[in-house]
């Protein structure tokens, strides 16, 4: 387990072979067993298999070559529709408009991609995440007929894959692990050392070299506003930030 969590590589290219049904679901069944903050399940995974479908998600996220060559496509969703209605057939009209209650479905759609993902891994099979479906949530929840207290969060496709896994480094341990206090010293050096790091690592990859460092592309990635519609999605869909 912990040797596959470790050279885990998204893989963006896949072979044209299904993942076979059975397959697919007891993949799904492991993410089921995720934790999941009071057991709610504020989740929900649409399996696409629609051609045309799949076409339209391909655009739409504009990740094309992982939504056209997938063995299966997924898109993972917050869902609150069921607990929703779960409150309503035991006699209660409820909402779920606090800002802990999007916490507590990001945070279990994220461990049940996350398990789908190590389960899928653990079968060979390589795997990306999508978060390119927020760039078009409205027309996809539309596509997929997603009704109110469900948001799609990212697609996840699955597939044999059909490029080289390469290990993105990560930052030393010591950069995400402090003892008792937050130490933020260590960043002087540990930061422009993971830069070095990730200079090579972007101009030796295979495709899409750069010569970027990470932190010139964190300050890209924080320096203008990202998807800055999805507050007005999300409340449109029934989760707040109350
Ligand atoms: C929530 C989430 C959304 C992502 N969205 C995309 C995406 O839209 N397109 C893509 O090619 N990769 C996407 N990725 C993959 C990341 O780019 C990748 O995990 C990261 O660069 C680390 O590389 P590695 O997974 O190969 O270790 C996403 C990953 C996560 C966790």
């Amino acid at each position: 387990m912990i040797e596959s969590l470790m050279t885990h590589s998204s893989i963006r290219r896949y072979k044209n072979e299904p993942v076979q049904p059975d397959v697919l679901h007891t993949i799904i069944r492991a993410g089921q067993h995720a934790s999941t903050a009071n057991g709610v399940q504020a989740y929900s995974v649409i399996h696409v298999t629609d051609e045309e479908k799949k076409k339209q998600l391909a655009e739409l996220s504009k990740n094309p070559t992982q939504f056209n060559t997938a063995g299966a496509v997924l898109i993972l969703c917050m869902d609150f529709y069921r607990i929703k209605e779960a409150a309503r057939q035991a006699g209660k009209d409820v909402s779920f408009d606090l800002a802990e209650n999007l916490l507590v479905a990001t945070t279990d759609v994220a461990l049940f991609a996350q398990n789908i993902a190590v389960a899928a891994e653990s079968l060979g099979f390589g795997i990306c995440y999508i978060g390119g479906v927020r760039n078009a949530p409205e027309e996809i929840s539309e596509l997929l007929e997603l009704p109110e207290g469900v948001a799609p969060m990212y697609g996840l496709t699955i597939g044999v894959p059909d490029e080289e896994r390469e290990v993105k480094p990560r930052f030393p341990i010591e950069a995400v692990m402090h003892e008792n206090t937050y130490h933020t010293k260590k960043y002087d050096e540990l930061i422009p050392a993971y830069d070095e790091a990730m200079k090579d690592y972007y101009q030796t990859r295979g495709e899409n070299q750069k010569s970027q460092t990470w932190s010139q592309s964190m300050a890209a990635f924080l320096g203008e506003p990202r998807r800055p519609y999805m507050k007005d999605f999300l409340q449109k869909r029934g989760f707040d930030f109350k």
